[in-house]
């Protein structure tokens, strides 16, 4: 099947030369309703990368099981443990749970929010929400954690994994707590939220919130809101709406390029939904002793799975994707609208970088207008339940 590459002349990103905050982002996709499931791939196998104990169901098993299923009353997507089999003691135990991984991968230049009601959590827990570079030896592509923690602990964590030579600078501007700074260690670069209910119980009761991640050429950023605190730029929005950060604040996490060349270190990245149980984090003696959680990890996986996994299972509102489009904003503030190119209507046979935004002079940033970063997306039909619809792999390459 041949490729054809689709640029879209619009969608240029030239994030060197704006503050962060400055661009506007295109959507993309979003992911909800009644077509959720259909943009992703079923891992469909055991819990070989983190090593819970766990089966990944294929799509059929999890559809029949309702381990993944839009609820009728939210439209929301569930995806869940089984806690409905009594699975006795056995050499070896594992119980039916998800793990579903993008049929999209996106690039520098991307940003992602997901809004979630409630995140998996328990003894012998360990959900994950987080994007991985495409068709590559681990962490060749780089990873992304935005939703990650375990058993009982009540606070989320941020995570980068790359290979060797990628920091955590320690001037950047976030609220988070640092607890790694070299992301090719075991736990990555390491970021603990600070904000409450973030995780557990507590974000569970508080009715969830909303992370978001942008993925700069300048840097990698995290953010996260209790629903209660979520920005007018987000809660009014809906899956057309453009996004604009101006009003998000200091994130919580922010990986800035200084001390990890991101366009190095990161290919195009898949995200990734996955709830496992015990394992190689969540399931260590003394770090599920310390999470909070008492006797063996294993024996909440053996036997009803009820109540114990009533909690293990994600809500989720919406995962919408964007891209940075070229506008005019400079770091002296001027801007103007965004070329409004559309995915359907931009095709376009070659690159052709907008000249729009490349009035960098006095932006100290000469380093970065080097490597801007130019954003195409691939396309081509992919094999789907419903047949005909197009796929979007969306790829990046630099200058
Ligand atoms: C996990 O198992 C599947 C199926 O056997 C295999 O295709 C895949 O390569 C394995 N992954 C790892 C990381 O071992
Ligand atoms: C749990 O999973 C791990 C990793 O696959 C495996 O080594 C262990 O034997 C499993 N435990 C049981 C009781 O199945
Ligand atoms: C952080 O330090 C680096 C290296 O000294 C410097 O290039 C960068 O401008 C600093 N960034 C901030 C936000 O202070
Ligand atoms: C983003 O929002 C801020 C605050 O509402 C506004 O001042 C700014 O002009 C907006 N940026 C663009 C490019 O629309
Ligand atoms: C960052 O990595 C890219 C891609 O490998 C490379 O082209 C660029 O020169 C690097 N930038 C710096 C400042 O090292
Ligand atoms: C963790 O282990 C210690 C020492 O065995 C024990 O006293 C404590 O109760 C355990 N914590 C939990 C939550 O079971
Ligand atoms: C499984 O958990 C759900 C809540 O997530 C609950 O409604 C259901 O009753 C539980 N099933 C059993 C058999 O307890
Ligand atoms: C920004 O706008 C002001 C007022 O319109 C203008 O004087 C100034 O030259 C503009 N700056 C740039 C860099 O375009």
């Amino acid at each position: 099947m041949p490729l054809r590459l689709r640029f879209l002349p619009g969608l240029l990103l030239l994030p060197g030369l704006f503050r962060f905050s400055a661009a506007i982002y295109t959507p993309i996709r979003e992911y909800s309703g009644t077509d959720f499931f259909s943009e992703w791939d079923y891992y469909g196998f055991i819990d070989n990368t983190t090593w819970g104990n766990v089966t990944y169901v294929d799509q059929s098993t999890g559809t029949s099981q309702g381990l993944t299923f839009i609820d009728s009353s939210t439209g929301h997507a569930i995806i869940r443990v089984d806690n409905t089999t009594n699975i006795p003691a056995a050499q070896t135990v594992n119980r039916n749970s998800v793990k579903i991984t993008s049929k999209d991968a996106y690039p520098i230049g991307s940003l992602i929010i997901i809004d979630v009601s409630h995140i998996p959590y328990g003894c012998s827990v360990w959900p994950s929400f987080w994007m991985l570079g495409t068709n590559i030896l681990w962490p060749l592509g780089g990873e992304i954690d935005i939703i990650e923690a375990i058993n009982n602990l009540n606070s989320n964590q941020y995570a980068l994994h790359t290979t060797p030579g990628c920091y955590l600078a320690p001037n950047s501007s976030q609220t988070g707590n640092t607890i790694e700074t070299d992301c090719s260690t075991g736990q990555g670069c390491l970021v603990q939220e600070t904000k409450p209910n973030s995780f557990g119980s507590g974000f569970a009761q508080a009715g969830g919130g909303v992370f978001a991640t942008q993925l700069d050429v300048s840097g990698i950023y995290m953010w996260f809101w209790a629903r209660s605190n979520i920005p007018a730029s987000i809660s009014q929005a809906d899956s057309a709406s453009t996004m604009n950060l101006t009003d998000w604040g200091t994130p919580t996490a922010a990986y800035l390029s200084t001390a990890c060349n991101i366009s190095q270190y990161f290919q195009p990245q898949q995200l990734v939904l996955d709830i496992t149980l015990c394992g190689v984090w969540a399931g260590v003696p003394s770090i599920y002793n310390s999470t909070g959680c008492s006797g063996q990890c294993i024996d909440n996986v053996i036997g009803t799975g009820n109540p114990i996994y009533n909690d293990a299972y994600w809500d989720i509102a919406y995962i919408r994707t964007y891209l940075a489009t070229t506008t005019t904003t400079d770091t002296t503030g001027n801007s103007s609208a965004p070329s409004s190119s559309s995915l359907a209507s931009s095709t376009s046979s070659s690159p052709s970088p907008s000249s729009s935004g490349n009035g960098n002079s006095g932006s100290g940033q000469a380093a970065n207008a080097n490597t801007a970063a130019q954003t195409g997306v691939w396309c081509f039909p992919w094999p789907t339940v419903s047949g005909a619809l197009l796929g979007l792999v969306i790829f990046t390459f630099l200058w």
